[in-house]
């Protein structure tokens, strides 16, 4: 019997990131704060099917093994000795490339259907190890919500869902590449942690959210690489703030510029001012895949 399992996997901002040292494998050590909003792809995973295929790939959304999607599944596949296939079809509407982990909320959702249209009986700890694998981001994708996040950005802290609080999202039409960004010369990220005094930032983000407090800024310390390269980014950030946001910033390495509204009125007010670009009103939610039907 054939079985349709379909998924939704969420967007996510960093309401804060601090880059506190560059590591000897080549990754960097992070602080962050996580947090998905209710903008989302949609993922079918079909059983009547031989091989693991995707379907609904596009110029910017790779067919191949280079796509995430695919990548979780096979190693699913070749690590549990599955022997069986999969069609997925994947609906795209986070923009790629930029600063949103849709590639990587894409790749956790595969893992969670997978595991269970495979009845793999996979627990939570295994699928992170399997999810970080993949990459840095993916272990959150899994859970999603408002998480503080050290290390490469797999060591995750649960915090208390925000207030009801909307976001206005500016998505130019750029692509960043997250390697080149975290690689460039011009990035303050001391080769040690003890070098770095930012802690304290951090520390207060997550205390005020712990708190339920409004947030004083968005913090991201790759800003300072992307905007010098792209000074309208800069822009879109002032005038979020400038159009009534508390706070604005980049999420991850960019180029999505956000801001945070008390309502949606105000969000709805605030976006008319961005018209020639492309962007979404959205809110906070609190998973990072979920199950449709
Ligand atoms: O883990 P992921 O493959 O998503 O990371 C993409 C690139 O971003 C890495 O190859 C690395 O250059 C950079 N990165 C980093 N430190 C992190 C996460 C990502 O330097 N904590």
């Amino acid at each position: 019997m054939k079985t349709v399992l379909r998924y939704r996997s969420y967007a996510k901002l960093n309401l804060f990131l601090e880059v506190v040292s560059r590591r000897p494998d080549g990754y960097h050590e992070l602080e962050t704060v996580f947090q998905t909003v209710g903008l989302y792809d949609e993922l079918t995973f079909e059983s009547d099917c031989d091989d693991i295929i995707l379907e609904g790939t596009s110029v910017e959304v790779p067919s191949g093994q280079e796509n995430i999607v695919l990548q979780a599944a096979k190693l699913l596949s070749d690590r549990y000795d599955v022997g069986k296939g999969v069609r997925i079809t994947l609906d795209k509407r986070i923009p790629v490339a930029a600063g949103l982990a849709g590639g990587s909320g894409n790749a956790a959702a595969t893992l969670t259907a997978l595991n269970v249209l495979w009845q793999l009986g996979l627990d939570a700890a295994t699928l992170h190890a399997l999810a970080l694998e993949l990459g840095s981001d993916v272990p959150y994708c899994l859970v999603g919500g408002t998480v503080a996040a050290t290390g490469r950005g797999e060591q995750l802290e649960s915090l208390p869902a925000l207030a009801p609080t909307w976001f206005v999202l500016v998505h130019p039409q750029l692509h960043m590449s997250t390697a080149a960004v975290f690689n460039h010369p011009d990035l303050n990220a001391p080769a040690t942690q003890s070098e770095n005094d930012s802690g304290d930032a951090f520390v207060a983000c997550v205390r005020a959210i712990r708190a339920g407090e409004a947030l004083s800024e968005i913090h991201n310390r790759l800003e300072e690489i992307v905007f010098a390269e792209h000074s309208e980014l800069e822009a879109v950030k002032q005038g979020l703030l400038d159009a009534g946001c508390s706070v604005a910033g980049m999420s991850g390495s960019g180029p999505t510029i956000f801001g945070i509204c008390a309502s949606q009125s105000d969000a709805d007010a605030v976006v008319r001012d961005f018209s020639e670009f492309s962007t979404s009103v959205v809110q906070s939610v609190d998973v990072g895949v979920e199950r449709v039907t």
